[in-house]
């Protein structure tokens, strides 16, 4: 009999979880995956990734029909309206195929979904829904939860103060949504509600938005969404908030301490980061305590402190993104079957998908500067044939390069497709590309992408429309 049940253990079936069950299968191995939620896919595909796009999608669509931008182009529509149901029930059901596409992947892959949470009993056997399942190697992909606000409780089943799984779901427009945090989970569902005619306001504890990205694209987001009708309080705290009926009044600071104002809304959204989830997995029983962020550390190749026990994902540290969760998934596979899994995580792209979105991958021109002498390319959407065509005039693609080698650093984009542009310049930074070499690639015209070869030929002076 063979000494244990699994080669593998997965907890957790997120993008990181599912990615690495189904890998480690392909690779030969005998493989399990817990998940307690009901459907497979994490938060990713059931409250995170996928539904937040479909109702991004939605309301594109909707502000386009509704503000004239079909109309500029001479599509005549009737009267437009807005039916939330019907786009509540195309967000659920992209939802449905994409978790049931997963379960799907499991049977064909022969992983054995373990329904339930996982507990360590050992570094080798967990508890999942009574049933003891042992493992050679155990890896932790549990993800991670919206960190909460203590003087401002979440209820999503009042669906007044939300957060993101409540803001997902809300069943009617709010007149004023106020959000808490101006990060990306608060940009991109103040831009579905504010589109569906919400009022949107932004608190936000630092001065400027989207902390992590580049100083020159945050400052951007701050103009692009005044002009989209946001209101943003930067540099400003919240003290509380009471829930009046179906009003929230919220009190709020400046962030260095001052008068306190009181903003009234209709819904209030705390969007102020996540957290890893570790709490009750038993980790003391195998000896692992996280680090004082909460996180698992792990070293280069996941490997936790303890033997056999990996993690990967929202739960150790690095950008909570599902791509990075799933690249670290197939490397620890590799890893665990003695190949080399490896995941360069200098090149995670990061994006916002707003209109227009934000991209970006690499080092910020402040990072950079700190590095050493830098050269920087820069160069407008406004004057990128297809974006001025279309009507996108916001935006602009930045590339940092080092002064003396020109090797790219990092690349910034602003522009309507900015999250599909940023591969190509994570896929040159990742073959070691100088800026030369991007200028002197052909790119197909006209696209966006040809804004991120001008802006290459900028870094040495040489843009040709501006
Ligand atoms: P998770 O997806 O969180 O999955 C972990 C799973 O583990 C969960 O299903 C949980 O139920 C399960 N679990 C936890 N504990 C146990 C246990 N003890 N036993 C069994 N199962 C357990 N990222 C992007 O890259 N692009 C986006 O557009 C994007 N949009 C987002 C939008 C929103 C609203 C949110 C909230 C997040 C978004 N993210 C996005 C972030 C992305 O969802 C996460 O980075 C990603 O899901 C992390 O993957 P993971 O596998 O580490 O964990
Ligand atoms: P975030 O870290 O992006 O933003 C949180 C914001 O809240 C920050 O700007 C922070 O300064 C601010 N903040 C913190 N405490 C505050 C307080 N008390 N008062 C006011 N502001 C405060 O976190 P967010 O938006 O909650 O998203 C969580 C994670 O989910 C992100 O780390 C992101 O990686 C991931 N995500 C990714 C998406 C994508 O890739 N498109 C979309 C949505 C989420």
């Amino acid at each position: 009999m063979a000494e244990y049940n699994y080669d593998v253990l997965v907890i957790g079936a997120g993008p990181g979880g599912y990615v690495a069950a189904i890998r480690a299968a392909q690779l030969g191995m005998k493989v399990a995956c817990a998940e307690g939620r009901a459907t497979l896919g994490g938060t990713c595909l059931n409250v995170g990734c996928i539904p937040s796009k479909a109702l991004l999608h939605g309301s594109e669509l909707f502000e386009e029909a509704k503000h004239g931008t079909l109309a500029k182009f001479g599509v005549k529509t009737g009267p437009v309206e807005l039916d939330l149901d019907v786009l509540q029930g195309e967000k659920a059901s992209a939802v449905k195929e994409l978790t049931g596409g997963i379960e799907y992947l499991f049977k064909k892959n022969k992983v054995d979904w373990k329904k339930g949470y996982a507990k360590f009993k050992d570094a080798h056997t967990v508890e999942v829904a009574g049933e003891t399942v042992t493992a050679k190697h155990i890896v932790i992909a549990t993800g991670s939860s919206v960190t909460p606000l203590p003087t401002v409780p979440v209820d999503n089943d009042a669906g007044i103060v939300i957060d993101s799984t409540g803001a997902l779901a809300l069943n009617r427009v709010p007149e004023h949504l106020v959000v808490i945090g101006g990060g990306v989970i608060g940009l991109e569902m103040g831009s579905v509600w504010g589109r569906l005619g919400a009022k949107v306001t932004v608190v936000e504890f630092l001065d400027q938005l989207l902390p992590g990205m580049d100083g020159e694209v945050r400052k951007e987001a701050a103009k692009i969404f005044k002009k989209q009708g946001f209101e943003l309080k930067l540099s400003t705290k919240v003290t509380g908030a009471t829930v009046e009926g179906k009003t929230v009044k919220l009190s709020v600071e400046p962030a260095a301490g001052g008068e306190t104002q009181i903003i009234e809304a209709s819904h209030v959204l705390v969007a102020i980061g996540r957290r890893p989830n570790v709490d009750g997995l038993g980790l003391e029983n195998i000896g692992l305590s996280p680090n004082a962020r909460g996180q698992i550390e792990t070293d280069h190749d996941f490997r936790t402190a303890v033997d056999g026990v990996w993690a990967i994902g929202d739960v150790i540290p690095g950008p909570m993104l599902a791509h990075k969760a799933e690249d670290e998934g197939i490397a620890v596979a590799e890893n665990i079957a003695g190949l080399t899994g490896i995941v360069n995580h200098d090149i995670i792209p990061g994006v916002v998908y707003t209109t227009p979105e934000f991209a970006g991958v690499g080092l910020t021109e402040e990072a950079a500067k700190e590095r050493g002498p830098i050269k920087v390319g820069k160069f407008p959407m406004l004057a990128n044939s297809r974006a001025k065509t279309n009507r996108e005039p916001d935006g602009f693609v930045k590339i940092i390069a080092d002064a003396e080698t020109d090797r790219v650093l990092g690349v910034w984009a602003i522009a309507t497709v900015a999250g599909t542009m940023i591969a190509q310049a994570a896929q040159a930074m990742e073959f070691g590309a100088k800026s030369e070499d991007i200028a002197y690639t052909c790119h197909a015209h006209p696209t966006h992408s040809e804004a991120i070869k001008e802006a290459a030929m900028a870094v040495r002076g040489k843009a040709i429309h501006i």
